[in-house]
């Protein structure tokens, strides 16, 4: 039999008891909203509305407070409820119904989750690395972020689709390809009468591109000429010249082959992997409709859309849709990859997670695109910016030696750190431990991120974030280790964890790790509205610590009461599938030991 869950939050079940209860004693039941406690060592729930309804009904809040309390003296949902001064009124819920509103969520295969009745479809724009280039520190941030807001939204039941948006179009590639005729003359591609037909080998390695293009930029950076050359391949490739096209797709073809298994290491995974040079065609009939129907004009030369508004406190420049020379840029290809969207996914949102230095950029292309209606004007477009990921000197992070430090590398000293710690403590083989040391590390990465408001700028610990202590990816993950190390055991002794069921908590640990197993429901739905991650990292070190203090206050195994013990496991099963869910949003998984 089904188990039918009625009411998908705690908290909207105590507020029903509360709207009833002001009703009741002759007040506006909208008065009756009930918050977590921002004083959880006075209370677990709160309601303020006898303080908002002082003024509607010329009382003392005190008196409505004390009113509605009256009518909630024997309500089973509350173990104490107190009217206090001014007039706040304070909740401690009974144990029971937290046991039997967890009992019910841990039978729901969504574990109560109450997902988007009408789902969205959401694109978010993440990743963003430019091709050609090997991914650095940079960006790990957009990619770590995205991911777990994609996971997110899916999550809540919407139709997300993930687009890592290459930056595959532009002067880099002009570069590569003068590079290239200069060493490899040969190559059939550079000669005119190049007829399209070529190898699928490609004439250079991931390792040589990545030493091609820092090289011919440094050139053109000394040498007028090269540049000239560089910029001139760059507009006949973007002018459809047969063999550059060519090498571009073999520029592509390792570029991305590299790129897909460095996401991968990163448990990053992209729906689509289209890139700036997508949007290209759709450039000509978007601008031509943008002049025909009067949104741009010429300003010097260029050709522009004009998107200040009267209350802009700063001024924003203009939209610029065409050099002077004819040339697009990057307000041109993320317009026209919004008509390209448009067109293909429809989508009801956009999200974009993309370093907040690029702000201005995305209120000049979002502004346009609803002004022109190359957006639907109910279309949402979102712009996620996140801040720098520095060091600890407190400036962006760099290698010891200065340069920008490669994701690789950093991945590497992270696993190499992690290794250490846990073969220091433990003996497990060699392989296991190195496995063990990816898994952990990549938490300590992803969690030292997450856990902070993505706008804000963080510094890079390795220490911190490596440490199996304190607010860190490892801890959570030791926390989940230790969880299913006693599920283990149990089953061990021939008992079985299925339809378990927990009864009211018997202590204080136990009923606060049970308050907080309960919050998980309202913190994804807030995550998710306000597109931050941080509040699940938050919400499961609240959890993992609430679990830890129960772990060593209670005997759970050795308990002897038969009930009370299949109860606890219950609780640890919930634990356990709640911590699992929030790191799998985050984007990470836990081993099996540690
Ligand atoms: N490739 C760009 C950069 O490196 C980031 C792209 C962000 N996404 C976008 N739709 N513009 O700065």
């Amino acid at each position: 039999m089904e188990c039918e869950i009625k009411l998908k939050t705690l908290m909207m079940t105590i507020t029903k008891e509360m709207e009833q209860a002001f009703e009741q004693a002759g007040y506006d039941k909208k008065l009756a909203k009930v918050t977590l406690s921002n004083r959880p060592d006075l209370c677990e729930y709160q309601c303020n509305g006898a303080m908002a309804g002082a003024k509607l009904y010329k009382k003392a809040p005190i008196m409505i407070a004390n009113d509605v309390v009256g009518q909630l003296k024997e309500n089973p949902y509350f173990d104490s409820i107190e009217a206090v001064n001014p007039g706040f009124i304070n909740i401690s819920l009974a144990a029971q119904p937290l046991a039997d509103y967890l009992n019910e969520l841990g039978q729901d295969s969504n574990l109560g989750l109450e997902t988007a009745e009408n789902p969205k479809t959401i694109m978010v724009d993440y990743g963003g690395p430019n091709v050609a280039k090997p991914l650095h520190v940079g960006h790990l941030r957009s990619a770590i972020i995205g991911e777990s807001v994609k996971r997110i939204a899916r999550k809540m039941g919407h139709q997300v689709i993930g687009d890592i948006h290459l930056g595959d179009w532009g002067y880099q590639m002009g570069l590569i390809i003068t590079e290239l005729k200069k060493r490899q003359p040969e190559l059939p591609y550079f000669d005119e009468s190049f007829a399209g037909e070529y190898p699928a080998e490609a004439p250079f390695t991931i390792g040589e591109l990545e030493e091609i293009y820092p090289t011919a930029s440094a050139y053109a950076k000394e040498d007028e000429e090269y540049r000239k050359e560089a910029l001139h391949a760059t507009y006949l490739l973007q002018n459809g010249h047969k063999g550059y096209t060519a090498v571009w797709k073999h520029i592509m073809q390792v570029s991305v082959t590299d790129l897909k298994k460095n996401y991968a290491n990163l448990n990053v995974d992209f729906d689509l992997w289209k890139g700036e040079a997508d949007a290209q065609k759709y450039i000509p009939d978007m601008v031509e409709r943008l002049k025909r129907e009067g949104y741009a004009h010429l300003d010097d030369g260029a050709l522009v859309v004009d998107v200040r508004e009267e209350t802009d406190a700063k001024e924003v420049p203009p939209c610029m849709i065409l050099k002077s020379d004819g040339a697009a840029l990057y307000d041109t290809t993320d317009l026209a990859t919004l008509v390209e969207r448009e067109e293909q996914y429809q989508p009801d949102e956009v999200i974009y997670v993309v370093d907040k230095r690029q702000e201005l950029h995305f209120v000049q292309v979002f502004r346009c695109a609803k002004k022109t209606g190359i957006v639907k004007p109910e279309t949402s477009l979102k712009f996620l910016g996140f801040g720098t990921m520095n060091g600890k000197d407190g400036k962006p992070f760099k290698t010891r030696e200065g340069g920008v430090m490669r994701l690789e590398n950093l991945i590497r000293e992270i696993d190499e750190e992690m290794l250490k710690k846990i073969t220091d403590n433990r003996t497990i083989s060699e392989e296991e431990a190195e496995a063990t040391a990816k898994v952990v590390g990549l938490a300590a990465i992803k969690y030292g991120d997450l856990s902070n408001q993505a706008s804000k700028d963080y510094v890079f610990d390795v220490d911190r974030f490596t440490s199996f202590e304190g607010n860190t990816g490892p801890y959570i993950l030791y926390t989940i280790v230790r969880i299913k190390s006693i599920l283990n055991k149990y089953q061990e002794t021939g008992n079985s964890i299925e339809g378990l069921r927990m009864h009211a908590a018997g202590n204080d640990s136990e009923k606060a790790l049970m308050l907080e197993a309960v919050k998980y429901n309202e913190v994804i739905a807030t995550a998710f509205e306000e597109i931050a991650p941080h509040k699940i990292c938050a919400y499961i070190y609240d959890l993992a610590n609430a679990f830890n203090k129960f772990y060593h206050e209670t005997k759970i195994l050795a308990e002897e009461d038969e009930e009370k013990r299949k109860s606890y496991v219950a609780l640890l099963i919930t634990t356990k599938d709640i911590l699992e869910s929030c790191i799998d949003m985050l984007g990470f998984g836990a081993p099996e030991r540690m």
